[in-house]
């Protein structure tokens, strides 16, 4: 395959590995700086400039986009999309991932464990919001903060208090988040590729300090994990739509809880620490997968007038429950089922003999006027006072 790193970084230690995985594999590889492309939307097709010159044709792109160039970047990803070139890591993905309070909207309504969190702009609300996620001490962290640096640990309310304020004014934003006492400095970084995870280490803050980071003097060790952290880390970075991606988990007393999800995780310290070869894992999964590039389903599927997807839950009390597939009557009524969700199972292309179940929920392309009946009602909050571990333990 021909394959584009992006990044500004070329003799940076992940894109060097990354380089010499994909020659010792044959493939064609080049380093482009991701901010020397030029966007091209005068032409029938959207096109792509480098250095001043049409670019040539790639399999796929590799993109390493840093904090610095999130909205240049994620551009250049996107119009790889649009021109069909395979990417592991989609501008959606990428950008998501990248705002840690983004990032976590997206993951708690799908069942990912993740330490408590509030967001809050209003100087009354600030209290309130401590409280909230369990009181002081308390982690304070700014949105788009990389390598620990914006990550502050308030011991009492009030310096929180007064930490929040002083950001605020000067216009930055911060997530207050509940201080994980039981992960004592330590954290699980588990770097998935496609559908597995194929390193984890844990790293453990150096002396006094509560943050892991390597650039904050942690060390690192290669860890075999446990499946619910496996499971959490996985599901955490399909829903963000990386295919790579560095999970970062704090280890909780009830399991995991997933704190960010990154998308251009470094290779050096899990590779290091693991003596694994992270940098091959990550250029054959790429391989495997070019000639499929991700495509924006919604915006290819509803542009049939009436036709759309939705999300269909089978209710308690309708007649399809205990029904198969092939008997629901959906297919009559122009209903495509692509998917079907049981708790956290995922059945792909359901089959006629599927036989369906309370609660499941159904990923469907159909009439829409034959679905809105079965769109689920709006879902009730219950009032909550703590959040419960989500993920089976195992
Ligand atoms: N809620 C928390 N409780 C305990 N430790 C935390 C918490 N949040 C972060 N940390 C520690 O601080 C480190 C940095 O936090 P993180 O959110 O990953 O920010 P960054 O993007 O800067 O790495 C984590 O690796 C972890 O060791
Ligand atoms: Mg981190």
């Amino acid at each position: 395959m021909k394959l584009a790193v992006l990044s500004r970084a070329p003799h940076a230690y992940s894109t060097q590995r990354l380089r010499a995985a994909a020659i010792q594999r044959g493939h064609d590889v080049k380093v482009l700086n991701t901010l020397k492309f030029a966007i091209d939307l005068t032409g029938d097709e959207p096109d792509l400039h480098f250095r001043g010159k049409q670019l040539s044709d790639y399999d796929a792109i590799l993109p390493r986009i840093g904090s610095s160039i999130t909205y240049f970047g994620t551009a250049v990803v996107r119009q790889f999309e649009q021109m069909d070139v395979y990417t592991p890591n989609t501008a959606n993905g990428i950008s998501s991932a990248r705002d840690k309070l983004r990032a976590n909207q997206i993951l708690s309504r799908h069942n990912i464990a993740m330490p408590p969190t509030a967001f809050v702009r209003n100087r009354a609300d600030v209290r309130p919001a401590i409280e909230r996620v369990g009181g002081a001490p308390v982690v304070i962290k700014l949105l788009e903060g990389t390598q620990g640096i914006g990550v502050i640990l308030a011991p009492q309310v009030k310096v929180a208090e007064a930490i929040i304020e002083t950001l605020h004014s000067t216009k930055q934003n911060v997530l207050i988040q509940k201080f994980i006492s039981e992960s004592r400095g330590r954290d699980i970084r588990a770097l998935v590729v496609g559908d597995r995870v194929v390193a984890a280490m844990r790293r453990s803050a150096a002396g006094d300090e509560f943050r892991s980071n390597v650039h904050r003097g942690g060390s690192v060790e290669g860890v075999q994990l446990d499946p619910a952290y496996e499971r959490a880390a996985v599901r955490s970075a399909q829903i963000m739509g990386l295919r790579v991606a560095g999970v970062d988990m704090l280890e909780g007393d009830d399991g995991p809880l997933v704190m960010e999800v990154n998308s251009s995780p470094g290779l050096q310290g899990i590779e290091q620490a693991t003596n694994l070869d992270v940098a091959g894992a990550i250029i054959d999964y790429i391989a495997g997968q070019v000639g499929f590039p991700e495509i924006d389903v919604r915006q290819r599927l509803t542009v049939s007038t009436g036709y759309g997807v939705a999300e269909l839950l089978v209710h308690n009390a309708a007649e399809l429950v205990g029904r198969s597939l092939g008997e629901s009557g959906l297919w009559e009524r122009d209903i495509t089922v692509l998917t079907l969700h049981r708790g956290t199972m995922v059945i792909p292309n359901p089959r006629k003999h599927v036989v369906l179940e309370a609660d499941d929920r159904l990923l469907c392309f159909g009439k829409l006027e034959e679905m809105r009946s079965m769109i689920p009602e709006r879902r009730r909050r219950r009032a909550k006072v703590r959040r419960l571990p989500k993920e089976p333990l195992s």
